[in-house]
């Protein structure tokens, strides 16, 4: 098994960190444009694994060439937000640096799986996929799984429970428009809407739906990375383990849920072959709607793009 990550930055770096400690590449490969990070931080990576005990060969490079034939490539290049920036004032600049990772990396690694992880997600997600000319199973974006664990560890917080026994449920575009599922969402199978007044749900979804920002208003200089990397990490192994779990990321549509034509968070199934199955469930009208004002909103953004 051997996995590439495009971007050393923060979630580029903890990403290859967190692969690394769990073992799940024999090969990992840091990819960056600036001369010396990616060779730096592979090399520190590496140090650790006598330490740590993982063996796992760490390359830090500028170029493509180490890269080849890769199982799985995460992209995180790209810039990252700043206090007044939304996700969707990234689109620009991001979709000139997916596009040109995304070029390159394909030629050398034809047969990978790309999980996307740059901002606009689910819109990143997709100038990756045309550009690459990739079937939609392989090409996938981390959103999902992160805004389900803000969501789980806003109930936690506010239940006093360990985080371990709450599930969470989000559909939709990764942004203000996210869909959260009070409904779908438990503590130990329990419904929170059995445990939370509808104003404490809300309060919470709210806080889910912008919980990327309160993250960039503290740090001030760019945006989280440490639950982005987690999340990614989670798609990886269940890829690489051939888990088959059921994990919501953004998937290209192409008429599930009323949908067509663009990418937007809903459950799939990953495993070896990437996206294995697109899980529908059946919604009410309000949640349909929210669905597809999330969707519309993603379809605006890339009609924009001139790819
Ligand atoms: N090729 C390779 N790496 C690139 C390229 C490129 N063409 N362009 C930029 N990069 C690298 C930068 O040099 C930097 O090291 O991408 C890295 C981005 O790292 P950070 O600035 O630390 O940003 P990070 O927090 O990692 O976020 C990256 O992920 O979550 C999203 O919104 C976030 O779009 C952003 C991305």
């Amino acid at each position: 098994m051997k996995i590439t990550v495009i971007g050393a930055g923060n979630v580029g770096a903890t990403t290859a960190q967190r692969i690394v400690d769990k073992q799940l590449a024999n090969e990992l490969v840091l990819v960056d444009i600036v001369e010396g990070v990616p060779q730096g931080k592979a090399l520190d990576m590496y140090e650790a694994t006598p330490v740590e005990k993982t063996d796992v060969k760490v390359i830090g490079t500028n170029g493509y060439d180490e890269t080849a034939n890769s199982d799985i490539v995460v992209i995180t290049a790209g810039i990252a937000r700043k206090p007044g920036m939304s996700r969707d004032d990234l689109v620009s600049t991001n979709k000139e640096i997916v596009k040109s990772c995304t070029a390159s990396v394909v030629a050398k690694s034809p047969r990978s799986i790309i999980i996307v992880v740059s901002n606009p997600l689910d819109v990143m997600t997709y100038v990756a996929m045309k550009t690459s000319g990739f079937e939609r199973h392989r090409v996938v974006g981390m959103a999902g799984i992160l805004d389900t664990a803000r969501f789980r560890s806003f109930i936690a917080m506010e239940l006093n429970v360990s985080v371990e026994d709450v599930q969470a449920f989000v559909l939709g575009g990764h942004g203000d428009s996210m869909v959260p599922l009070a409904r779908y969402s438990t503590v130990a199978g329990i419904p929170i809407t059995e445990l939370m007044s509808k104003s404490t749900i809300d309060r919470l979804v709210d806080r889910a739906r912008k919980g990327g920002i309160e993250i960039v208003n503290f740090l001030k200089t760019g945006s989280a990375y440490y639950a982005p990397s987690s999340s990614a990490v989670q798609m990886v192994e269940s890829i690489v383990k051939d888990k088959k779990r059921i994990l919501p990321c953004a998937a290209y549509l192409q008429g599930e849920y009323g949908i067509k034509d663009t990418y937007v968070g809903v459950p799939v199934k990953l495993g070896r072959k990437g996206i294995e199955e697109i899980i529908q469930i059946k919604l009410n009208a309000d949640e349909q709607a929210a669905l597809e004002k999330s969707a519309n909103e993603v379809k605006e953004l890339i009609g924009k793009l001139k790819l």
